[in-house]
């Protein structure tokens, strides 16, 4: 039986997007296909679309010092009317950790403290080791995570197909430990 997972993002200059689309093939390459990922564009999708699943990847890049990108602002109130209870929640974020050294992925961290505080299980933390940074507000209490993947395709293009191949290798197992739990 194939496993789906609805990946929602919000993109103002494509990047997240086209993240979407490699971790969208990245699963399906390391699920063999058991696992199928629906991407949708929060900018047109509603965002109750969200009830349909229970294991999600959201995406989010951070815009204008420690901001909200456009679209994420646009729906954020709408974030309290889907049921979070039961779902299992993995985060991707965009940022520049050069350019924006003290904001480095705080919108990521805004998201995750609005899904769990609404009920959401989140899975997906990865490690902060090879990133160079000041400030984020994406980090984990122990200060070694961040609450999910940290892409940074102004300065680490090169790394990210490693980076999403790796964490797409985990997210599968943890939201397969999940679903089992
Ligand atoms: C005006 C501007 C402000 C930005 N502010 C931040 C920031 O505060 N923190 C951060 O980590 N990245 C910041 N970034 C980097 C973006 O998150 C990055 O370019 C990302 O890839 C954009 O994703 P998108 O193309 O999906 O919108 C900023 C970029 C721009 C152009």
């Amino acid at each position: 039986m194939t496993t789906k997972i609805g990946l929602f993002y919000g993109s103002t200059t494509c990047y997240t997007e086209i993240a979407a689309e490699k971790i969208r093939d990245a699963i399906k390459a390391c699920s063999a296909g058991a696992v199928q990922v629906d991407l949708f564009n929060i900018a047109n999708q509603p965002l109750v679309s969200v009830n349909a699943y229970q294991c999600l990847i959201l995406g989010i890049p951070t815009w204008d010092y420690g901001e909200l990108e456009e679209n994420w602002e646009n729906i954020w109130p709408d974030i309290a009317d889907v049921n979070w209870q039961g779902k299992t929640v993995a985060l991707y974020g965009l940022g520049d950790q050069v350019g924006y050294p003290d904001w480095f992925q705080d919108a990521m961290g805004y998201l995750w403290t609005r899904v769990t505080s609404l009920g959401a299980r989140c899975i997906g933390q990865w490690p902060n080791v090879g990133y160079h940074y000041t400030n984020s507000q994406a980090l984990t209490e122990d200060g070694k995570h961040f609450f999910g993947l940290a892409l940074d395709e102004d300065n680490d293009f090169d790394l990210s197909d490693d980076r999403i191949t790796r964490w797409c290798h985990q997210i599968v197992d943890e939201f397969c430990s999940a679903s089992r739990a």
